[in-house]
């Protein structure tokens, strides 16, 4: 991904997406609790955009303004709601399981660890994301009073490996039970970054670790399938900085993580596997019980 001062554009536009889908009807019951108050202090204990923009969002007419966009990618403005719960509902079905480790990769403005941290203070969170974002991203927790089980770490991850990063963190135990999150962040990496961010996945945690992300499918030309409008898209993303790289069938998926260290998992996966152009998924680390 491309090097630049200010934080990543895709990271903010999530987080204003949220705001706006608050008043969608549907969305109400989908949105975790918290989430939209959660996320627009950050943006704006952040500093990461004007409050002007913030405020914007929090009136019903901007969904107007988003819809007018969706012919690019119809439904997508949805998706972002739908990925937030699903990402949720795994964080703490996998907290119900044991795990005592949170781990979110490329982490952006999400709200997830801020809200949970001090539900759960036995558990550890920890959130990577490239320092361009995440140093905005901590000094405005800090301001909004962060736990102390909550750690952001600023690192790019194509400059060092996880190893690397979490092995100079003293509270990270590579031995412990973790659930990892990679939500919105696989398609900016490279093929090979992909699946050496899997094997690391692998080497950083304990057995029965679970690993959720989101990815992007491949239209028959073998690219990156982004809709109906897949060129203009890619080309969109190219020049805002942010290329999409990598995109996967089920089938290359499954083989990808099982010569990484984790099995696929139909069950934690669920029903919901699409959304949007997105597909969701879980794997295990060793097999499942
Ligand atoms: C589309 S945003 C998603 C943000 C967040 N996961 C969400 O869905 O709200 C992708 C995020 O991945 C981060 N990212 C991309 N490449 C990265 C890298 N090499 N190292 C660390 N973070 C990276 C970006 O900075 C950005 O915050």
């Amino acid at each position: 991904m491309k090097k630049k001062e200010k934080p990543s554009h895709t990271a903010l536009k999530v987080g204003l997406n949220i705001i706006a889908l608050s008043h969608i009807e549907e969305m109400k019951n989908v949105l975790p609790d918290g989430i939209v108050s959660a996320t627009s202090d950050l943006l704006k204990s952040s500093k990461a955009v004007n409050t002007k923009r913030i405020e914007k969002h929090h009136s019903p007419n901007i969904v107007k303004l988003y819809k007018i966009f969706d012919w690019m990618l119809p439904g997508q403005f949805e998706v972002f709601g739908y990925r937030k719960a699903f990402f949720e509902e795994r964080v703490l079905d996998a907290i119900e399981h044991g795990a005592s480790q949170v781990l979110v990769l490329g982490c952006g403005y999400d709200t997830l660890c801020y809200r949970l941290a001090s539900k759960y203070p036995q558990v550890k969170f920890f959130e990577i994301d490239h320092p361009n974002t995440a140093i905005s991203k901590l000094e405005g927790l800090v301001k909004l009073g962060k736990s102390n089980n909550h750690f952001v770490i600023p690192e790019d991850l194509s400059k060092k490996t996880l190893s690397e990063v979490l092995g100079a963190n003293d509270s990270w135990n590579k031995t412990e039970k973790t659930i990892i999150t990679a939500e919105g962040l696989l398609q900016y990496l490279p093929p090979s970054s992909v699946q050496n961010l899997f094997e690391q996945c692998s080497k950083i945690t304990g057995d029965k670790s679970r690993i959720a992300f989101t990815y992007v499918g491949k239209g028959s030309d073998g690219r990156p399938y982004a809709g109906p409008r897949t060129g203009l898209m890619l080309w969109l993303l190219k020049i805002s900085g942010e290329p999409w790289l990598w995109a996967a069938n089920l089938n290359e998926l499954k083989e990808l993580l099982f010569s990484s260290g984790w099995q696929y998992s139909e069950k934690l996966t669920g029903e919901n596997i699409k959304r949007g152009i997105e597909y969701f998924a879980c794997a295990i680390k060793n097999k499942e019980d």
